[in-house]
């Protein structure tokens, strides 16, 4: 049989996607939240774990380096992967929000300037709202950009609300709800269908 191989993000989730896996019976002696080591074996050794950047992980999945992936549906929305999305797991639940300081209006003169990991969602939402509006693309530490005045407000996911009350910031207006999602890649879906099959079905069991 040929080895299944399954992508986690690096970051916020991965503990909890690993957790998934485990109760599913699937477990990778070496993996820990800790780990620098990039790829592993399961027990049965015909399961690869890989673990990638967050924002890489749907390039992965569809160029078939791996065959299936866990990641937010934030992610998939914004990058738009030739993918089959097969599962909500449930895990990594937050909302994709419009932040900014208290009171702060999004009726500005001349276009609203955001800064997001989101440009793609930013966009697509706010052209709905028919608010104009100017992306800033950033790759992490989104809430400082009000604070020294690179953007009128963020585009963000909120998980705890933490960084925003840490930062004087709050929610202006909630986006979208999202969750981990299973994707997989659409040709290994028909070389692998039975392996992948299996693998969810195990998830599903575990859950019940
Ligand atoms: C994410 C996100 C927010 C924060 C929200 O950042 O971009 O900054 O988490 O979580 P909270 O509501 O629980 O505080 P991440 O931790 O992934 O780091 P980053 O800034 O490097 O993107």
């Amino acid at each position: 049989m040929s080895l299944l191989t399954i992508a986690l993000p690096t970051g916020r989730t991965a503990k909890q996607a690993a957790s998934v896996l485990e109760k599913a019976g699937i477990r990778f002696p070496d993996y820990h939240s800790k780990t620098r080591k990039l790829v592993m074996l399961d027990e049965t050794k015909t399961i690869q774990l890989i673990l990638v950047k967050t924002a890489d992980l749907p390039t992965y999945v569809e160029k078939g380096a791996a065959d299936i992936g866990m990641i937010g549906k934030d992610v998939i929305l914004e990058n738009q992967p030739d993918v089959y999305e097969l599962a909500d797991l449930h895990i990594g639940k937050c909302k994709v929000a419009v932040a900014g300081f208290p009171n702060q209006s999004l009726k500005v003169d001349g276009p609203l300037t955001i800064a997001t990991k989101y440009p793609v969602i930013t966009e697509s939402y706010f052209e709905e709202k028919g608010i104009s509006i100017e992306t800033i693309k950033l790759n992490g530490s989104i809430e400082l950009a009000p604070l020294i005045g690179l953007s009128d407000v963020i585009v963000d996911i909120v998980e705890t609300g933490t960084t925003l009350k840490e930062n004087g910031l709050i929610v202006l207006a909630e986006m979208m709800d999202v969750s981990t999602r299973l994707i997989v890649n659409k040709a290994r879906f028909s070389t692998k269908t039975e392996q992948i099959e299996s693998m969810i079905e195990k998830r599903k069991k575990a859950l019940e």
